[in-house]
């Protein structure tokens, strides 16, 4: 059996305050710091153990890992940070504040994407000065690589050549990984891992800051998984991601 724990950063400050953030590098509200301590906390009373870790290149997820990995005294643990595990692109629409985007294109609309299997948000510019082909981080990529929207498929794309290259290897190998993501990074990696439709992903939000705990078998096939916290804390954050996209 292999152990596996997800956590979707704390909040950011745009989650705060309620705007598309994808590949913007925004720090961690206070609440949000706050969150990643408890998880660290939440984790060592379990009696959880890690020895290696994985985050996106995004502040907000390093941030994160690094206040879960203090809690933990394990502060000296190796980490591998890749884009890969970066939050999906949301394109021209980040920046916006997803009530107003809601109100100008309707709800349903902006339920589709941010929630959609295939369907991407408007593509930024290249021209833009936010786009990815700007940021030192990405330089040594392939510009194809770099998106300027990302669907949820496109997402997955991403994510999962480094679930099968990274993190399933470091399983195989007999590690306990410690994975830091964002909410559509990791609702990839929990579509492929619990094999959701294209429809049932549609109703999956991932909450700030609480570790999702799996068990694996052999073959990678979930025997179980339960998120490492108060249950009506989780069900609570989980709906305030949702309302996220209601227009005001
Ligand atoms: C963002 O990128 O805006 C959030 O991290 C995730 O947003 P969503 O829950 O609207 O997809």
């Amino acid at each position: 059996m292999y152990q596996l724990v997800l956590v979707r950063h704390g909040q950011s400050t745009w989650n705060k305050e309620n705007r598309f953030t994808g590949w913007k590098d925004v720090p961690l509200s206070e609440r949000g710091l706050d969150e990643a301590k408890k998880a660290g906390q939440m984790l060592k009373a379990k009696g959880i153990e890690f020895d290696t870790v994985f985050t996106s290149v995004l502040r907000r997820a390093i941030i994160t890992s690094n206040n879960i990995l203090e809690e933990m005294d394990l502060s000296w643990l190796p980490v591998q940070r890749n884009y890969r595990l970066n939050e999906r692109h949301y394109g021209g629409l980040q920046g916006l504040d997803k009530s107003e985007t809601a109100a100008k294109h309707g709800e349903e609309q902006v339920l589709i994407w941010r929630r959609s299997f295939d369907t991407p948000p408007p593509a930024m510019s290249v021209d833009d000065p936010e786009h990815p082909c700007n940021d030192p981080r990405y330089a040594g990529l392939d510009a194809r690589a770099l998106p300027n929207a990302e669907s949820l498929k496109c997402t997955i794309d991403r994510v999962l050549p480094y679930w099968h290259d990274a993190i399933a290897p470091a399983l195989k190998a007999g590690k306990k990984p410690l994975v830091v993501a964002h909410g559509n990074s990791l609702r990839a990696l929990v579509k492929y891992l619990e094999n959701y439709s294209d429809e049932a992903i549609m109703g999956i939000n991932i909450p700030t800051g609480m570790p999702l705990l799996y068990t694996l078998d052999e073959n990678f096939q979930v025997v179980s998984s339960e998120y490492v916290g108060d249950p009506e804390e989780v069900a609570k954050l989980m709906a305030e991601v949702a309302a996220q996209g209601k227009a005001k």
